[in-house]
């Protein structure tokens, strides 16, 4: 069998490193391209060919008209909704000019390259929604990140209508696990681990009750390697080709925390602390189409994620 080629940006951060390893396993050539602005490059798979560069720039489209690549995962970004609202151009630089020069790169190459998008199940449904979220429900993104990661979509789209490009939007909805990022958009599992490892308290805004939905790194790496064997789909809207990554199981902040310490068989004390204003109150996705269309659902149950989260930050 011929070696299938893929290009995995944002593969030294927490969720692209993943990727990586999951292509690898599968008998992937995998390339990484990374800024490093947050990734490390020891997360960088050994048997991964590395490039830094930004996705915004020449080079990055370069390396995917050059690279005969078969797959692009696109996972780097700007990832931190408060800095998107306090600095949007910048959002939009990322987040959209950067996907755009990719997209444009891979129908500049002329192949057919499936193109795969880590999009948001979260910030771009917004919170006029009655949760779980379907895929085809409204878009109304309540953040800077939430917008461009939905324009980013209809880009995607219109490639797809336009100019044939094959590609598949996967929309996550909170992701933890081992390397995570505690400044990350999920950051809270990292933060919890971090502050019970030192015997902390563990702060919790306002009362706690406000849910998510907790998707473990590992099954979202699967997911990729689903879809990137996934037949392609004719053109048509822009949800047609979007799945959303979840448990469907909605948990609240102060379960979480006990969840954890459970795992962990450590215990610390909650401290509340005011809410942050504009949080959303519930979040948790619909997770069917994926199952049926991917053939996918998460295998990590959460206690047996944040035990293997926590022992993760306990080892370093
Ligand atoms: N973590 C979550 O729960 C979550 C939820 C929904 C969507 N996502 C999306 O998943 C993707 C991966 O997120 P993550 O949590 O692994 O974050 P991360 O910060 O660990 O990974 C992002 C990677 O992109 C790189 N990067 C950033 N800007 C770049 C640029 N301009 N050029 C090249 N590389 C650049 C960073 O160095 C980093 O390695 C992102 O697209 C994010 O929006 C994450």
């Amino acid at each position: 069998m011929t070696t299938r080629n893929a290009l995995v940006t944002g593969g030294a951060g927490f969720i692209g490193s993943h990727v990586a390893d999951a292509l690898i396993a599968e008998g992937w050539s995998v390339t990484v391209l990374d800024n490093l602005s947050s990734g490390k490059r020891e997360q960088v798979p050994a048997k991964a060919r590395f490039v830094e560069a930004d996705i915004r720039s020449p080079e990055a489209a370069a390396c995917i008209r050059e690279g005969a690549f078969d797959l692009v995962c696109h996972l780097a970004a700007q990832i931190d909704v408060r800095k998107s609202v306090t600095d949007p151009k910048f959002d939009v630089d990322v987040n959209i000019g950067g996907s755009v020069n990719l997209m444009s790169a891979v129908h500049a190459s002329g192949r057919k390259t499936r193109f795969i998008f880590a999009s948001t199940g979260g910030a771009v449904y917004g919170d006029f929604v009655e949760p779980p979220n379907l895929e085809t429900y409204a878009k109304d993104p309540e953040s800077p990140y939430g917008i461009a990661k939905f324009a980013a979509e209809l880009y995607l789209a219109y490639y797809a209508r336009v100019h044939g490009l094959d590609y598949v939007s996967l929309r996550f909805a909170n992701v933890y696990g081992p390397r995570q990022d505690p400044h990350g958009e999920a950051g809270v599992v990292a933060i919890f681990c971090g502050r019970l490892l030192k015997g902390t308290p563990l702060t919790v805004f306002g009362d706690g009750g406000q849910t998510r939905d907790y998707v473990y790194v590992g099954d979202v790496a699967r997911a990729h390697v689903l879809a990137a064997g996934l037949a392609p789909i004719p053109p048509g809207k822009v949800d047609d080709r979007a799945f959303n990554l979840g448990t469907q199981q909605e948990t609240s902040v102060v379960d979480l925390a006990r969840i954890l310490m459970a795992a962990a068989k450590k215990s610390v004390p909650l401290e509340h602390a005011a809410p942050r204003p504009g949080e959303q109150r519930r979040s948790v996705v619909s997770i069917e189409k994926a199952r049926n269309g991917l053939g996918w659902s998460p295998q990590v149950s959460l206690e047996d994620g944040l035990r293997r989260t926590y022992d993760y930050f306990a080892a370093r």
